[in-house]
């Protein structure tokens, strides 16, 4: 049988016009393109101290098991975190990073040519990627000047098609969070068959979490699912691990489809370890809110307009042009995160919270190309 149609040609049609995911720049690519031998790097939202002792030696404990598959559904894990954030094990759903899991609530909830995703713009990029990927059609409404949401936009947008609504507190790349309140009007306005999802990536970071997260309250809403992921606070990124907590008969639906083994032998152990490595995460939270208010601090006095940050990192907007601040600092070694790609937003750029001394070092640099010493 001959075909005319090559192998190329057939593939999906949202693959032909997809736009994947953009990283920041990596420590190696900056290493090897300005020539330098050290690199700080602040513009992935990672964790500051780097990996936590106690997972460094479960790591070495666990190395000669990685010949045998994970136990499927990693149980012992979700005993940690249902033990942890004081939630029920039947509703949590662990994925290879909460990518994953935003990927299978997808997948289970919307169906291509039929159902919609609703978002604010600019939001984590994933949400778009993925639901293109899936054929679904992706919403979005800006958010106020302020990057303060517009819960009436957003309503706009959905109607009894729309099968999830994404929303991220602290939210990525502002850094803003809504009252708790808020979010518990947007869900009340909802279609029952919609599901919110919270995305509470950086909520550990948060000034006041109880008045922000809806974690400790899912179990009074069916039809919202959290978000968390162990990449921030809990230092996990390059291992991939993050979960989502929902109703039990949601969650049964994504433990239905997801791939046997999602969470490698690795993950699970080091979740497991660092959820009980509690110095580890005391420090992470100090060191964040303490390097926050420095920052915010030293930057507002070279004439950034800073947005005030629940999370991990701070948005900035420069006085001077962005690109330009951002390739002086690629120079001096120094990685932040430009919010052209994924973001849309040219003049601002995304400063993860580092160690005192690499925010020193980024503060000095920023002051010698500014001219402000
Ligand atoms: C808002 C938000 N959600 C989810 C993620 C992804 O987390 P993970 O590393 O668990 O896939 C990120 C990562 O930067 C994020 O910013």
């Amino acid at each position: 049988m001959s075909s005319k149609v090559s192998v190329c040609d057939a593939v999906r049609d949202e693959v032909k016009s997809f736009s994947p995911y953009t990283a920041g720049k990596s420590i190696d690519e900056v290493k090897e393109a300005y020539g330098l031998n050290s690199i700080i790097k602040l513009a992935s939202n990672e964790n500051p101290l780097g990996t936590s002792p106690r997972v460094q030696d479960t790591i070495k404990l666990h190395a000669a098991s990685v010949f045998r598959y994970a136990q499927v559904g990693t149980p012992h894990l979700i005993d940690a975190i249902a033990h942890y954030f004081h939630i029920p094990n039947d509703s949590i759903v662990t994925g290879n990073g909460s990518d994953e899991v935003i990927d299978m609530l997808i997948r289970v909830k919307a169906t291509s040519g039929k159902n919609n995703i609703v978002a604010f713009a600019p939001c984590f990029s994933m949400y778009k990627v993925l639901s293109q990927l899936n054929g679904i059609e992706f919403r979005q409404t800006p958010l106020n000047d302020d990057f303060s949401f517009d819960w009436d936009g957003l309503l706009k947008l959905v109607d009894e098609q729309t099968s999830i609504v994404f929303i991220t507190t602290p939210d990525n790349p502002s850094g803003y969070a809504p009252a708790v309140e808020e979010i518990i009007a947007l869900h009340s306005k909802l279609p029952a068959s919609c599901l919110l999802v919270v995305d509470e990536a950086y909520m550990d970071f948060a000034e006041n979490a109880e008045n922000h997260s809806m974690l400790p309250r899912l179990a009074q809403y069916e039809n919202v699912c959290v978000l968390r992921t162990f990449s921030k606070t809990f230092g996990l990124a390059g291992l991939r691990l993050g979960f989502g907590a929902m109703h039990p008969e949601l969650a049964e639906y994504l433990r239905r489809i997801r791939p046997p083994f999602n969470v490698n032998i690795l993950a699970e152990q080091a979740g497991i370890a660092v959820l009980s490595d509690t110095p580890f995460i005391e420090e992470t939270l100090r060191v964040t809110r303490e390097g926050r208010a420095y920052l915010t601090q030293e930057l507002e006095a070279l004439d950034f307009t800073v947005y005030p940050s629940h999370a991990n990192f701070i948005m900035v907007e420069a006085p001077e042009d962005g690109n330009y601040l951002n390739e002086e600092l690629l120079k001096r070694g120094l990685i932040i995160r430009p919010l052209v790609k994924g973001y849309n937003l040219p003049k601002h750029l995304r400063i993860t919270i580092g160690t005192a001394h690499e925010n020193k070092v980024l503060i000095s640099a920023l002051k010698e190309i500014l001219n402000a010493e």
